[in-house]
């Protein structure tokens, strides 16, 4: 697990979009997994100058998302397949028959769920999953106590996680009490995982996720057994690490050859 502390949320999103790019080269039909939320604007932000710049195409990429609400249909702006439209599909370029997001409207969730990991699969496996972190640890919506080797499935969301996202509704009563996520064995088989953390609120999980004992307490935490996995945050959700020194030193000490950040 590669830790990256950044200045501030841009250089966060430019750091995190290298190491996607980075990892994406020589793909011809890329497959990335897409997170919604407030933490991967950044880095969106900045695989799309990429993409402007010529450096980065996704016109032949295919994306699927980590989540979606229960209850709420893909047209509604609340859901996460039209965020993942706005922020991903449009800006990116990606090609909307390539987009995926899981059912929370099916009339038969688990069987939804089911089949998109197997649409995963069948699509060669995520090359670089991005992922955001909860609060209280969790990635995707595989919420503390979650199995280490869950799949793609319903899950109930904890409470503070639906008062974290209650900033997006008019009404917190509204907040969806549950999501198909993909499970943290879904998440675990991507080849590379870039996670990005910003803010205050997220000091904590990203000290537990980085150098606390692993467990389903804090899910992130699992990330310690991925072969390739970098997180970024910037100065504030850093701030509990303790390591701080070392992780600046292995990245000021890279080797030029190994070096992602441009
Ligand atoms: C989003 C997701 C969640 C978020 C997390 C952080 O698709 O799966 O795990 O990444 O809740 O949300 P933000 O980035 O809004 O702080």
């Amino acid at each position: 697990m590669d830790v990256i502390i950044a200045s501030n949320e841009q250089e966060a999103g430019r750091i995190a979009a290298a190491h996607i790019a980075h990892a994406l080269r020589g793909i011809e039909r890329p497959v990335l997994g897409v997170a919604t939320g407030s933490s991967p604007l950044s880095t969106y932000e900045d695989l799309g100058r990429r993409i402007k710049e010529g450096s980065l195409d996704l016109s032949q990429a295919r994306a699927f998302a980590l989540d979606e609400y229960v209850g709420i249909p893909a047209d509604n702006p609340l859901s996460y397949a039209d965020t993942i439209r706005t922020t991903v599909t449009e800006p990116l370029g990606f090609d909307p028959a390539n987009v995926r997001t899981p059912d929370g409207m099916a009339d038969d969730i688990a069987a939804g769920a089911k089949e998109y990991d197997e649409a995963i699969k069948a699509a060669g496996g995520i090359d670089v999953q991005i992922l955001g972190i909860g609060n209280n640890g969790h990635i995707g919506f595989n919420e503390p106590g979650s199995s280490l080797v869950s799949r793609t499935r319903q899950v109930c969301l904890t409470r503070e996680t639906r008062e974290a996202n209650a900033r997006y509704f008019d009404d917190p009563a509204d907040v969806p009490t549950h999501a198909v996520s993909q499970g943290l064995g879904t998440i675990m088989e991507a080849r590379k995982v870039v996670l990005v953390a910003l803010g205050e609120q997220k000091a904590a999980a990203i000290a537990a996720a980085c150098e606390g004992p692993m467990g389903a307490h804090c899910p992130a935490t699992l990330l310690q057994m991925h072969p390739d996995a970098v997180i970024v945050v910037d100065e504030a959700a850093g701030s509990q690490l303790q390591r701080k020194d070392y992780y600046a030193d292995v990245q000021r000490l890279m080797p030029e050859d190994q070096r992602v950040v441009d």
